[in-house]
């Protein structure tokens, strides 16, 4: 079945504002567009349900009771506890909050792996563990292709680790990373993985229950949502890592590792983006079906689409002589995000591309220790070309077309 990007658009405000008209977006890396879902109920909160939920009162039980429905939903569609999923403000301060519990759990002498291919949300925090008197180990990239190799894991890996950090998938290499096969890997040592998710959950969500992470972290802002970060904690990890939380929130996961007040209206609003999926779900296939199921359907849908424009995109680049693609060039194992290094910096070519109606970014987007492990002069930094299912014919061949004049 093809995904209907007709009717996928339509879902999405944004393709209808006279000011985006003409405009191919393709930061969607960055940050994508909100389905209309999300504003929905952003908009009603805001205006009917804006007091401190959980009250007997109408305004605030239905607050409430909406904040309860998006966790509910969307831990059902990550084929997860409901209490085994939080909200935090973004993946960083989720990535962080974590790292100080593992830094309180563990004790000098043990270990914990990190990549170089990670964004810093997932490096930087862990890494700084070493203050305490953990070792850290980095698990490198290869520096030509960007790939992580599983062998160089089980090199690093024995009894003294006791979680593996990675990304299921780079915000710069674009590469799939085999999840379930990692994690596989790091629980037959004795360790807990966490795992990145912010670069691949917005080509689909993923069945966390059934990939047996400990930890799965994506930002709902990339993933048509509001601005907030998800984080799966599985409840005997969660149970044994030390409350983060007020003292009194101790015995409900899923306060034990978000110490800030939560955003009542954005936690609500992500109800919006179950409601997308089920939409989704329902144009295409109607019926009944589990949630983790309709996720993976949603998810294949998305890929379908995406793959096909993505293989033009990276045929285009390939072979141009100016142009170093990072990571895979096939379709197949790779997210829709490309970044080129040029002979130019990025963000110079990412200007020119405005000019032509492309929005595109450049920089190293925070992925510094990636781009600098291959090579990347990370003073010029990357061109990176992002984008989702939403995303249609006529807007890749405008993006082709400029990349043909500018590179
Ligand atoms: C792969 C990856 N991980 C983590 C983050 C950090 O997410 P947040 O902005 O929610 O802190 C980003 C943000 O761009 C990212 O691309």
């Amino acid at each position: 079945m093809k995904l209907d990007t007709t009717w996928v658009r339509a879902q999405f405000p944004a393709f209808e504002v006279p000011s985006l008209k003409g405009q191919a977006f393709f930061e969607n890396a960055g940050g994508s567009y909100t389905c209309g879902a999300v504003i929905y109920r952003l908009h009603r909160f805001y205006t009917q349900r804006k007091v401190q939920p959980y009250a007997a009162y109408a305004a605030s039980s239905l607050g409430g009771a909406e904040m309860d429905e998006a966790r509910t939903r969307m831990a059902a569609i990550l084929g997860v506890a409901t209490d085994e999923l939080s909200f935090g403000p973004s993946t960083t301060q989720n990535t962080y909050v974590l790292a100080q519990a593992f830094g309180q759990m563990m004790q000098p002498g043990e270990a914990i792996i990190v990549t170089n291919q990670d964004h810093e949300a997932n490096s930087g925090p862990w890494r700084r563990l070493a203050d305490r008197g953990i070792e850290v180990r980095e698990w490198q990239i290869d520096p030509d292709t960007g790939h992580l190799n599983t062998d160089d894991l089980e090199n690093l890996l024995d009894d003294k680790v006791r979680l593996v950090c990675f990304p299921h998938c780079s915000n710069v290499v674009g590469e799939i990373n085999p999840v379930t096969e990692i994690t596989a890997l790091a629980h037959a040592a004795g360790a807990f993985v966490c795992v990145d998710g912010v670069s691949y959950a917005p080509h689909g969500f993923v069945d966390v229950g059934a990939v047996g992470a400990d930890i799965y972290l994506f930002s709902a802002y990339k993933t048509f949502g509001p601005h907030q970060g998800l984080m799966v904690i599985r409840r005997p990890l969660g149970e044994l890592l030390p409350n983060q939380g007020h003292y009194f929130n101790e015995g409900s996961l899923y306060k034990r590792f978000t110490p800030a007040g939560p955003d009542h209206a954005q936690v609500a609003a992500s109800a919006g983006m179950a409601d997308y999926v089920d939409a989704l779900y329902a144009h295409h296939l109607g019926g009944n079906a589990e949630p983790t199921a309709r996720g993976a359907a949603v998810h294949d849908l998305m890929r379908g689409a995406e793959t096909v424009l993505l293989q033009q995109l990276l045929d285009s680049v390939k072979t141009r002589n100016s142009v170093r693609l990072i990571g895979p060039d096939r379709a197949e194992n790779r997210a829709p995000t490309v970044a080129l290094a040029l002979n130019r910096p990025g963000e110079i070519v990412a200007g020119e591309l405005a000019k032509r109606g492309i929005m595109a970014g450049g920089g190293d987007f925070y992925a510094g220790r990636a781009l600098g492990a291959m090579g990347v002069d990370l003073e010029q930094g990357v061109l990176r070309l992002s984008f989702t299912h939403y995303t249609s014919q006529d807007e890749m061949e405008k993006l082709l077309n400029a990349l043909d004049d500018v590179l």
